[in-house]
């Protein structure tokens, strides 16, 4: 059993299946090769610039100050690398399945269905929270407009009854807020985003229509996206030099790099997408070719794009001011009474996330067609339209598994399990790398420049080592952050007036931890709460708790340095090239990064899919049925 788990699909056969077509005869062959590398540039600008930029921009310049631009570099040069082990992978095996069919080549089946599986995180998942933060501009848009939707259509249940319960423990009042002026039905509240449910109904009737209509409107809404954007850093550089607000830019980095790295999940968010457009390889005129290069060149234009604009907001406005902010370019805008310019930024970026919308509602049923070629989904998936040429049933599908949830759901544990998915593929794609064949340079295709990690990586490892050790991180002293890190509105339900809750503040001293009481817990503002309180501990908790809680705590950083360990050991004994090494490495940090919570998560949605697996994909594998037959792959 073993061995049919991690049988695998030769580079070859998967190129001639694809150009074959197979199943009922309208699949691959039958879909259109229109790409060129301008389009897929402006698909991949398409897929990165939307919701992150957009509202989480703020947050992060909030915590790390304007040198926040050096998490858009590091995050950049970390996407970098796995951006060209994605392109190498491209470059080989130039059909749609992305780091699914990447996986089948290199990891065998298993490692390939978790891929496909974790997959659906960051796109079906992904577009959830792009559609939540649409709808939240959208209705900016309507209420500047006089346009006033009942609050009860416009933001999901769990959303409302989150904001209900935290009212409820902190003793405030809840007469104005949606969820008790909503109406019932059968004694439940109707709730629902009515807007983002829409807007995924229309990219989905577009995702289905046809790649070059989806095309024609990507290319469109990108353009005007980075008009938006450039007319924003000219009018910010204008006015920075011309009030003298460069103060504002100093101190630069005025937390340290500890307040910049704060914001590595919001940063990483923003810069989830370029990879969707190895979804398309075989839409591509020249996949070979082409797809690499509007990966690096979307990747590149983005970074640019980010460094200028988190510049702008921050020279415009003291980084103090962004606490709590969620719409970043409109408050700058409105704060220098540009109110007008204020409504532009909402209008663009309700564009630029419905551009997001597009590209990945475009990338999921490629994925499941590939999964479905390979037999581990039904062949339904794998469908093409014989009027529209694309994949009609998964389209239609991956319509129904975003919008069914965007009515519903609150967008915050979505943005972690869309990084995890995430994170998860570009790990295997860049290990993935490392077990390809070495190939001599043909023209035309893309390779990765080798650079033998051989001494190179062991010796950036000890590195590591040795700063962990020295500068020890803050998960090492936080004993209980994360896992153990209580909701506030559940902390303030649980403390009695005369309790005290003993709480560890990370500040730029260094951790301190204090007591204090609900009075002053209910004083701390949210943003003050989530940035500096880093775990909470009622005076009643068991010390054995606290044990298994501090192991539990710091597992995921010895976890990845057992990873960098083995992966020094591997590179001096088998000459490894140091870029998908370095790439490993980068998203690894990033993902223990993540709350444990989310990974809870993530590892339930992981057994549903492995429950699957088994009982259809292991049975109906093609790859499973030709070994049978006795046919090589
Ligand atoms: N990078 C995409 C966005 O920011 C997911 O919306």
């Amino acid at each position: 059993m073993s061995n049919s788990l991690f049988r695998k699909k030769s580079i070859a056969k998967i190129v001639k299946d694809a150009e074959q077509g197979l199943g009922d005869g309208h699949d691959a062959g039958g879909m259109n090769k229109i790409l060129t590398v301008r389009d897929l540039t402006f698909m991949g600008v398409a897929a990165v610039i939307g919701a992150g930029i957009f509202s989480t921009i703020g947050t992060a310049a909030f915590n790390g100050g304007p040198g926040v631009i050096f998490l858009f570099i590091i995050t950049a040069i970390t996407c970098g690398f796995t951006a060209l082990c994605y392109a190498e992978f491209a470059s080989r095996v130039p059909v749609s399945g992305s780091a699914y069919t990447y996986s089948y080549v290199t990891f065998g089946e298993l490692i390939a269905w978790i891929i496909g599986w974790a997959l659906i995180l960051e796109y079906a998942i992904g577009n959830v929270v792009v559609a939540i933060s649409w709808s939240a501009y959208f209705n900016n848009i309507l209420k500047a407009i006089h346009i006033n939707l009942p609050e009860w259509l416009t933001i999901g249940y769990q959303t409302a009854k989150m904001n209900y319960d935290a009212a409820i423990a902190a003793n405030q009042s809840t007469a104005d807020l949606i969820y008790t002026n909503a109406p019932s039905i059968f004694g439940l509240k109707l709730i629902v985003n009515l807007p983002g449910f829409i807007i995924v109904g229309l990219i989905t009737v577009l995702a289905y229509i046809g790649i070059n209509e989806s095309r024609r409107s990507a290319n469109f809404m990108v353009g005007l996206k980075i008009v938006v954007l450039i007319f924003i850093a000219i009018v910010g550089f204008w006015f920075i030099f011309s009030n003298g607000t460069t103060s504002n830019w100093s101190p630069f980095l005025p937390k340290g790099m500890t307040g910049v790295l704060k914001g590595v999940s919001s940063v990483f968010f923003a810069y989830i997408g370029f990879d969707a457009i190895s979804t398309t390889a075989e839409e591509c005129r020249d996949p070979q070719r082409d797809l690499p290069r509007g990966m690096i060149n979307s990747l590149i234009l983005c970074t640019i794009i980010y460094v200028v604009t988190t510049l702008v907001i921050t020279g415009m406005v003291n980084y103090k001011e962004f606490e709590g902010i969620a719409d970043p370019l409109a408050f700058v805008f409105d704060k220098i009474n540009m109110h007008k310019i204020g409504f532009i930024i909402s209008v663009s970026a309700v564009i630029a996330a419905t551009s997001v919308l597009l590209v990945f509602q475009i990338g999921q049923p490629r994925i499941w067609m590939s999964m479905s070629r390979d037999g581990l989904l039904p062949k339904r998936f794998s469908t093409i339209s014989p009027r529209y040429k694309t994949p009609g049933f998964a389209t239609v599908m991956t319509g129904f598994l975003v919008g069914l949830p965007v009515l519903f759901v609150d967008d915050k544990l979505m943005t972690d399990l869309t990084s995890i998915g995430t994170l998860f593929a570009f790990v295997l794609v860049c290990g993935g790398v490392l077990y390809l064949p070495r190939l001599a340079k043909q023209s035309g295709k893309f390779s990765i420049p080798y650079i033998n990690g051989k001494l190179i990586y062991p010796i950036l490892v000890a590195l590591i080592i040795i700063l962990i050790t020295l500068f020890k991180p803050y998960r090492f002293d936080d004993a209980f952050h994360n896992l153990y890190l209580k909701d506030r509105a559940v902390l303030q339900k649980e403390l009695t007036l005369n309790d005290l809750a003993n709480v560890q503040s990370i500040t730029s001293e260094g951790t301190k931890t204090m007591s204090i009481t609900k009075e002053q817990l209910n004083e701390l503002s949210d943003a003050e709460f989530n940035d500096t309180v880093r775990s909470i501990s009622t005076l009643n908790d068991k010390i054995f708790l606290k044990g298994i809680m501090a192991i539990i705590h710091n597992l995921p950083i010895y976890l990845f340095l057992t990873l960098i360990v083995f992966m020094a050991i591997f590179s001096f004994a088998k000459n490894f090239s140091l870029i998908p090494l370095l790439g490993v490495t980068c998203c690894a940090y990033l993902m223990i990064e993540i709350p444990a919570k989310s990974w809870m998560v993530f590892l339930g949605w992981m057994a549903i899919g492995l429950c699957i697996y088994f009982m259809y994909g292991y049975r109906k594998s093609r790859l499973a049925a030709s070994q049978e037959l006795g046919i090589r792959n």
